[in-house]
């Protein structure tokens, strides 16, 4: 991750969080860890809780409470009420550097809280989410803390989209970055990222071929149109299901063949939802679906593929037929697999994308961040947009590292742009 590393040189002498509490709700990976690295390096004290209970690795976990100190609160599979537990602990707890924390089976455990971290009683100044969930659960149970938080980063599209109705209903308390809308993000980590992920994921649980069957894809965003791309090039045949016109007409024009959920759900093999809605996938189309057809949701919350309804449907259910796939029997001839329990698919089944892509994703929150530490007061609550120069920045930094150069504009190409005098 030559960003990240880069970045963690730059901000152990430029400081720009010291003496600065920082609570991140992240998936808990080994890229996550990079960055709570970076932002140590930057003088911040970090308290780190997962956004997923199914994406957490256990063994990244120790390694943050254990070798660098980090408060930690997750472990993998942890139920709903302790993985809220493990954010507002997060929220009222931060590290104060390497060595408190304790064994590797402790990390993270909440009874573990008082002795692992010092508590903050102020909580943080800064905040990571991925998703809204800590954000969400700093306003509605440890409001105390708001007064205190100067702002943070959104890290995805459903997080973003969770602010941004809070903000309009002028529920939201402090300014935050939408780092997940930035084009280069959206590009890297959304397409290229849950593109190749998914499918990863999806191959991993079923080791299932996919040329020749047919894959739904249910939401042509960023992230969709990086899986139907992807899918296409297993050899797959790809049906695109929308609800805008505009991503429909896009994915007819890109050779896709839409159609509604309705008429896709009796024809295809693999479905695949990343659309950030819900009930995607509902008791109608699972009614007609076909035997041995596979389920699998990329988007961020378990709301896409409605699981009650599938559960409604089964004669019996076979957990972890494979790792990762459970078998709904119907009762009536058909079998449907259901990968990750319909959670993100990507960070269940596989590894989550691959660490380039966390690179840039998390070189833009760190830059943001770092930005808004430096701009602390001056922002107003609300959803920001990261400013430009940090999203070309972070591009420039990658190109670079990966010993690309390109070309820039000249004199007279840079008045020809600025001028409006001369035409044909
Ligand atoms: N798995 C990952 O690693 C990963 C990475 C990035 C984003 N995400 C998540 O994936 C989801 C999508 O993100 P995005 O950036 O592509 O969002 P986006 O807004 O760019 O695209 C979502 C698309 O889904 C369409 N849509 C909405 N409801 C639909 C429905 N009922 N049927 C069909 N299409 C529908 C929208 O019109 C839109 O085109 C979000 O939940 C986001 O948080 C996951």
């Amino acid at each position: 991750m030559p960003l990240l590393t880069g970045l963690m040189q730059r901000f152990s002498k430029e400081r720009p969080f010291d003496g600065l509490t920082i609570a991140a709700c992240l998936h808990l990976t080994a890229e996550t860890a990079v960055l709570v690295r970076v932002l140590r390096a930057g003088g911040a004290s970090v308290s780190l809780a997962a956004s997923n209970p199914l994406s957490t690795q256990d063994d990244i976990a120790a390694a943050l409470a254990v070798r660098y100190g980090i408060a930690v609160f997750a472990r993998a599979g942890v139920d709903r009420r302790t993985y809220y537990r493990h954010i507002e602990l997060a929220l009222a707890g931060t590290s104060n550097g390497a060595g408190q924390a304790g064994h590797p089976s402790q990390a993270g455990h909440p009874s573990q809280a008082g002795e692992l971290n010092q508590p903050s009683q102020s909580g943080p100044d800064l905040v990571i989410d991925d998703g809204g969930d800590l954000v969400n659960t700093l306003h509605t149970q440890a409001a105390a803390l708001l007064p205190g938080v100067k702002g943070g980063c959104e890290s995805t599209t459903s997080g973003v989209l969770r602010l941004r109705r809070m903000a309009a209903e002028g529920a939201l308390a402090f300014p935050m970055i939408a780092a997940s809308d930035t084009a280069t993000k959206r590009m890297v980590d959304n397409t290229s990222g849950t593109g190749q992920s998914v499918i990863d994921g999806i191959l991993r649980a079923t080791n299932t071929l996919l040329a020749g069957k047919t894959v739904v894809v249910a939401g042509f965003g960023a992230s969709g149109r990086g899986v139907a791309e992807r899918a296409r090039g297993f050899g797959a045949q790809v049906i695109v299901t929308e609800v805008d016109p505009v991503r429909a007409l896009d994915a007819s024009l890109h050779g896709f063949r839409v159609l509604p959920m309705a008429e896709a759900a009796p024809v295809g093999e693999v479905f695949i939802t990343a659309t950030g809605s819900v009930d995607v996938i509902a008791t109608e189309h699972i009614a007609v679906m076909r035997d041995g057809a596979i389920l699998a949701n990329a988007g961020h919350f378990d709301v896409e593929i409605d699981v009650r309804a599938l559960a409604g449907f089964a004669a019996s259910v076979h957990r972890d037929v494979r790792p990762h796939v459970d078998a709904y029997d119907l009762g009536d001839g058909r079998t449907l697999l259901l990968l990750a329990e319909g959670r993100v698919v990507n960070l269940v089944a596989a590894e989550g994308h691959p660490p380039e892509v966390m690179d840039l994703a998390f070189g833009i929150e760190a830059l943001a961040l770092a930005w808004l530490a430096g701009n602390a007061g001056k922002l107003p609550a609300g959803v920001h947009e990261v400013p430009p120069d940090i999203d070309a920045e972070a591009a420039g930094l990658v190109l670079a590292t990966v010993g690309t150069s390109i070309d820039a504009l000249t004199p007279a190409q840079l008045s020809y742009r600025e001028s409006w005098r001369i035409g044909s």
